[in-house]
């Protein structure tokens, strides 16, 4: 089949990670012939925010929505507020689409050294709440500038939004051969909105009698990964707790050059969207040096969503022999390879 993939480079390093990954896409095409892609780039980022005053055309998102899936980069840079560039592009695209999954796997690829003390094996997954929850736009302030100043900002949970995503996590592990369930919660402290979470979850809990349930609260799901992280399967977060643990999770695992995303809309309504955990990482934006792996893995996320798990598979292998061998290896991994040596390194190792 042929894959119509919009491509939304963004800023910073954004660019130079979504060119590897559409070139190892391009090389897959060229081995199999069982499937093709097109590729439509946008150039939508904080340079064309500058020029027109908003980060997408009015129609931005109608342009979008006939596409099988979006690969997007990452947004951010100086010159632009990040709340201008995050509510501007991302959330519309989450939220219009609704790509209520953020899916984010935790996993310790071969060829890794994890910073802790603990060689077993890391590999789970967090769910994330992706559409509600703690952000949300509601909210206000008042009193600038004097002593009773004040913000207030509203979370927002509905038995619809976290029925859905709890359903899309038990889903997730009965089809994966998971066990257990562990929810992220903080309904000691959040009693309103973290007490409707955790009741929602435990009825969708109750239905799958072949998975274990467990509840943690958020500070302690912290530290559990730095000291147990082998004891998790499937993580379910709300939208803040999720996107937290999720850099945490790319620590202990190689740092955010290792952690792939998935903004799904599991109905397949609307495309989904796959980009790297990390931003655009100005620090080192422009220099090629910034770790690919994290936005190839995205891409392959996006063909195991068109179902096809053996290319997913593939990619993550041809990932892995690069790390193994030690060979070529961007700074952040204490090489001093370039991305697009590294983009080109993990394609040799393809088919
Ligand atoms: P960041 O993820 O861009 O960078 C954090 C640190 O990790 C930096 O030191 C960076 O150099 C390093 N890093 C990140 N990705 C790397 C890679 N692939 N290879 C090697 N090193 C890497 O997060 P930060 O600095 O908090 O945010 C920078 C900008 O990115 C901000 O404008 C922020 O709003 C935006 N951002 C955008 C996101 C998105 O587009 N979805 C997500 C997170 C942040
Ligand atoms: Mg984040």
């Amino acid at each position: 089949s042929t894959y119509n993939i919009a491509v939304l480079p963004g800023d910073g390093i954004g660019p130079e990670v979504t060119k590897e990954a559409v070139k190892v896409l391009k090389a897959l095409e060229r081995l199999d012939s069982s499937i093709s892609f097109t590729f439509t780039e946008f150039p939508w980022n904080s340079e064309y925010y500058l020029q027109h005053q908003q980060m997408m055309p009015e129609d931005g998102l109608e342009q979008l929505q006939s596409f099988d899936s979006i690969l997007f980069g990452a947004i951010g840079d100086a010159r632009v507020p990040d709340q201008i560039s995050i509510w501007q592009l991302i959330m519309p695209i989450r939220k219009q689409f609704q790509q209520f999954v953020n899916f984010r796997p935790v996993k310790r690829l071969k060829g890794i050294e994890s910073p802790l003390k603990n060689d077993k094996p890391i590999d789970f997954v967090i769910i994330r709440e992706n559409g509600e929850g703690e952000y949300s736009n509601i909210g206000g302030s008042m009193f600038a500038g004097e002593d009773r100043e004040m913000a207030v900002q509203n979370t927002i949970m509905t038995r619809k939004g976290v029925t859905q995503i709890a359903e899309f996590a038990y889903q997730y592990a009965r089809e994966n051969n998971y066990t257990k369930v562990t929810n992220a919660t903080k309904s000691n402290a959040i009693i309103h909105t973290m007490t409707f979470w955790d009741r929602i979850v435990e009825e969708v809990a109750a239905k799958y009698s072949d998975i274990d349930y467990e509840r943690y609260y958020i500070d302690a799901i912290a530290a559990y990964f730095v000291q147990r992280p082998e004891d998790f399967q499937v993580v379910l977060a709300s939208n803040l707790f999720g996107d937290i643990l999720s850099d945490l999770g790319s620590a202990i695992v190689g740092g955010l050059g290792f952690a792939p995303s998935g903004n799904i809309n599991p109905t397949r309504e609307y495309p989904s969207m796959f980009e790297a955990v990390h931003g655009s990482a100005p620090d080192i934006a422009g220099k090629n040096i910034a770790n690919p792996i994290a936005q190839i893995w995205s891409a392959a996320l996006m063909l195991e969503h068109f179902g096809r798990r053996d290319l997913y598979e593939e990619i993550l292998a041809a990932i892995e022999a690069v790390l193994e061998e030690k060979q070529v290896q961007t700074p952040d991994m204490g090489g001093n390879a370039t991305t697009e040596e590294m983009g080109d390194a993990i394609i040799r190792k393809l088919g």
